[in-house]
């Protein structure tokens, strides 16, 4: 072997490794400033923003200063104000927080400000300088800090506004508790100046092996990333274009996630200042004429409906300890799929959901009546779904994305749904789009599902209350389910009320009584024996909820009783009748229909 031969490979592999060897290392770090944070309940709004960011006090003897954090109440963050206070149980309004933190920047590292969710609008201030607004109360965002973050001392401070309004997302009315406050976790993170903005990777749709998805670094400029599995001894160099982006696909044999089989890899993505880890799984999801096919086999989602929120506690769920107990109570009821109602719940949930093997619908809370005609609302809606994509696109386990839930169908609405179904597909290829219906035609025994959207989507959902919200047109075992479009169904909300422990007859609705709704469940479970095309039903609800919609004076007191739960977590007669139709459908494979 020549010298110049043996000196050119010796060389290449020097640069193998070096690279290697460089990508390994990170500034990546993140500390979290949850805990007590002081709070002004500001009632009217009429705080000054600059006054409160920057902390005024009073300078000379005529000076006074009424809105000041010096000696304030606290709050928890994360957490909401209504379940923390009695005195805010019902607030909505304006609540400002402050947070001072100590913090030493890495060099050469850039610092951002991330936000699990804060409900629902809010402004973000650091060391009085204001960094950014958000809107949404489900939605994780995060805002570059480096113009205002210090060495030493720093003073975060957060104007939070909960107020309902027509043109937001839910808009005024809406059947949950309006929880307002920094609802989930609030970190720094620090990232090497030229890191790995982001990256999807996933199998494409109907593929086994074939991987797709991006790496966007956040200098926009040629270089080399490397997208690695070691587990599956995948390990492949990418370039990316001068916008900094690099498409992914290559062909990799992978184990594949599923219910039975929750199988994670870790990822890895680097480039020669930064490496991102994460744990992902990987399963391909699609439709065949009515059949949904995971992994190439046909699927039925035996699933449950629950909001982010902990009955026993009445406030909002967070982190991970509040997650297992609802997913735990989904498994425990036999479910392989859970719907996050109305909106993107927590990232703990939905990483633990997809640990424990629980597919899930998610969805943005584009919910009944919304201000359609409104041209700001397609770019709001449009702007949660992108948010809700962009955080859980890795996520294998999130198998439908939801555009709404029960909008009335009318030119505006169709036509900011079909654009909204048609920009999810964009921003994700790989999962099946819905939304949920709650408008149908009836013929007689016919229950018939033509609303003009289901062109646009992947899987039909209907929330039908037959023998609660809607009469039995006949035997439940003779109603019929028709549709104009060769695609799945699933029952995304059917149920009843009933306050745990009241027991009586069981065909008197307005008893509020277990029997009434362990008899609704059996006659529902009677129809959808019946439907050839149903792939899935999602009782409404895991547990009785909060909601001021619910007055009932002796059997609501504003909860929301459809619960298979009660408030404290007590099965109800109901929960028996639907964990046994689970164990029957889990005995019972489902055959493909469509080939
Ligand atoms: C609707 C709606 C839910 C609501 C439920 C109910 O279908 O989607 O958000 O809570 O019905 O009336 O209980």
């Amino acid at each position: 072997m020549t010298k110049k031969i043996f000196f050119t490979i010796a060389l290449a592999l020097l640069l193998v490794n070096s690279s290697e060897v460089l990508a390994q290392a990170t500034l990546r770090k993140s500390f979290n400033l949850n805990g007590k944070w002081n709070v002004i309940v500001d009632w009217y709004g009429s705080g000054n923003a600059h006054d409160i960011a920057t902390q005024k006090r009073p300078v000379t003897k005529t000076d006074f200063v009424e809105f000041s954090f010096d000696n304030s109440q606290t709050l928890y963050v994360p957490g909401d104000w209504n379940s923390q206070r009695p005195e805010l149980k019902y607030y909505e309004g304006t609540v400002w927080y402050k947070r001072e933190f100590d913090f030493k920047p890495q060099t050469n590292a850039q610092t951002f400000l991330r936000f699990g969710a804060v409900s629902y609008r809010s402004e973000i201030f650091l060391n009085g300088i204001k960094l950014g607004e958000h809107e949404g109360g489900f939605t994780s965002f995060t805002l570059n800090a480096a113009r205002a973050i210090k060495t030493g001392h720093n003073v975060l401070v957060v104007k939070v506004n909960n107020e309902r309004k027509e043109d937001a997302i839910p808009a005024r009315k809406f059947d949950w508790w309006n929880y307002g406050g920094i609802t989930r976790g609030v970190w720094i993170d620090e990232k090497p100046a030229n890191h790995i903005s982001d990256f999807f990777i996933q199998l494409k749709k109907g593929s086994l092996k074939e991987l797709q998805g991006f790496v966007q670094t956040s200098e926009h400029k040629k270089q080399q990333v490397i997208v690695a599995i070691p587990e599956a001894g995948f390990k492949k160099s990418y370039t990316t274009d001068t916008s900094g982006k690099v498409a992914l696909t290559a062909s990799v044999s992978l184990k594949l996630w599923s219910p039975e089989n929750p199988k994670l890899y870790t990822v890895k993505v680097y480039n020669a200042a930064d490496t991102l880890t994460d744990e992902i799984g990987f399963r391909s999801i699609e439709v065949q004429g009515t059949d949904i096919l995971l992994n190439k086999k046909p699927v039925f989602l035996r699933g449950i409906s629950f909001h982010e929120e902990m009955p026993q506690r009445s406030g909002r769920a967070y982190g991970e300890a509040d997650a297992r107990t609802l997913l735990t109570w989904a498994k425990e009821l036999g479910c392989n799929f859970v719907r996050l109602a109305h909106y993107p719940q927590s990232e703990e949930t939905v990483r633990l959901a997809e640990k424990m093997g629980l597919m899930m619908w998610e969805e943005i809370p584009v919910w009944q009546g919304i201000q359609f005609t409104n041209p700001q609302i397609l770019q709001k809606a449009n702007h949660m779904l992108a948010e809700m994509i962009a955080r859980d696109k890795n996520r294998c386990g999130i198998v439908i994305w939801s555009l709404s839930n029960e909008t009335a169908p009318s030119p505006h609405r169709n036509s900011v749904l079909k654009q909204m179904a048609s920009d999810a597909r964009k921003a994700d290829p790989t999962r099946l789009i819905s939304s949920a219906f709650d408008h149908f035609k009836y013929n007689g025994n016919q229950i018939l599902i033509d609303d003009p959207l289901s062109e646009s989507l992947d899987v039909l959902a209907a929330n039908k209350y037959m023998g609660w919200y809607a009469k039995w047109p006949s035997e439940p075992g003779n109603v019929e389910w028709k549709s104009n479009f060769n695609k799945p169904l699933i029952i995304s909300e059917f149920g009843a009320e009933a306050l745990y422990g009241n027991h009586g007859s069981k065909d008197t609705a307005g008893l509020w009584t277990e029997e009434y709704q362990e008899q609704l469940y059996k006659d529902n479970i009677n129809m959808f024996n019946k439907i050839s095309f149903l792939r899935g039903v999602c009782p409404w609800i895991l547990a009785d909820f909060k909601s001021p919609a619910r007055m009932h004076a002796q059997c609501q007191e504003g909860w929301n009783r459809k619960g298979l739960l009660s408030d404290k977590g007590f099965k109800k007669r109901a929960w028996y009748i639907m964990n046994d139709y689970y164990k029957q459908l889990e005995a019972k494979p489902l055959q493909v229909k469509n080939k």
